[in-house]
């Protein structure tokens, strides 16, 4: 397979960029993403991909997170809609939150599930996010603390016929894969495109030129982003630009990842000309989203 595709605006997203929005459009037709994250210390994971998902145009986006954390969630952006959680002893999500009614209320409506942001990997959010899992066909992009527990259950990653989309740093890939960081590094695209295929999922192999692997065995090379963004935060503001595109362009998954990941990594490079390398945070990202957006070529 050499379906190599270096990504361009166009190349990116050609369909989605000429499809501007219906001028008789409501929030409900721009999907409904559900972010689930968070825990003491790591609020502003679980924030700053809600954040990232309403800027990239997603119709609604609810941030479920366990209670004690919320409100520090929900100052971040008031746009937001929020569910309160049952708590562990860390401010995570707890596995008593798996009955019928919590579970009721978390999909309900939803149209994407985005997981993992600061979600950490205490025993009880282990058993939460499975259990979860198991109840949903939602399309879903799992990061961060979803996937480190995911590398501890290797028969719970194949997306099978639902939609899921993995967006892995070096290192978690190497946890996923069971092998070095250094081996993921010197192999990245063929890894990428057999793990993908292997396991029937979308696979953002993250880092300078992302790649993106589909289990079609296609791949996109990323052509956008600088090291401004080896900064904390980066990685939940893409895991948010890539629930909202799917929740948008839910007929055109594929190309909406592959979106995604070119805007992030666009709406970088215009933060950091404004800013600089050193000084760029990843919310400067965000608010550079619109100049992306517009920004053809
Ligand atoms: N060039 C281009 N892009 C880069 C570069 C670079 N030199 N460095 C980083 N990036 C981009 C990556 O491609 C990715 O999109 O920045 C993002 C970094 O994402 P993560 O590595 O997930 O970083 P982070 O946001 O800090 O993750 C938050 O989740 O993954 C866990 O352990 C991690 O606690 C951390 C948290
Ligand atoms: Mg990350």
């Amino acid at each position: 397979i050499e379906s190599e595709l270096n990504l361009t605006w166009a190349g990116a997203s050609k369909r989605i960029t000429e499809t501007p929005r219906p001028a008789e459009s409501n929030k409900g037709k721009f999907g409904h993403v559900l972010v689930v994250g968070g825990s003491y210390g790591k609020s502003g994971a679980p924030a700053m991909a809600s954040l990232a998902a309403l800027r990239t145009g997603a119709g609604l986006v609810t941030a479920a997170v366990a209670q004690p954390i919320l409100d520090s969630v929900v100052r971040i952006t008031p746009e937001l809609m929020t569910i309160p959680l049952r708590a562990g002893s860390k401010g995570e999500i707890s596995s008593s939150n798996l009955d019928d009614e919590t579970l009721k209320e978390l999909l309900d409506k939803k149209t994407v599930l985005a997981i993992g942001p600061g979600l950490g990997q205490s025993a009880e959010t282990e058993a939460f996010l499975l259990g979860l899992l198991e109840k949903t066909d939602l399309p879903a992009v799992l990061d961060a603390d979803a996937l480190n527990i995911l590398a501890k259950h290797p028969g719970k990653i194949n997306g099978r016929n639902r939609l899921r989309v993995l967006t892995p740093h070096p290192g978690e890939m190497a946890r996923l894969a069971g092998i070095s960081t250094g081996e993921v590094q010197a192999n990245r695209e063929a890894l990428a495109r057999e793990f993908s295929m292997k396991n029937h999922v979308t696979l953002v192999l993250k880092g300078w030129r992302t790649l993106i692997a589909h289990p079609d065995g296609s791949i996109a090379i990323n052509t956008t982003g600088n090291p401004g963004m080896a900064k904390g935060g980066s990685g939940d503001i893409l895991t948010g630009i890539i629930a909202a595109m799917l929740a948008q362009y839910p007929h055109l998954a594929g190309e909406a990842v592959n979106a995604a990941v070119y805007l992030h990594g666009l709406a970088a490079d215009f933060a950091v000309w404004e800013h600089d390398e050193h000084t760029l945070l990843a919310t400067d990202t965000v608010a550079h989203l619109s100049t992306a957006f517009r920004f053809r070529s």
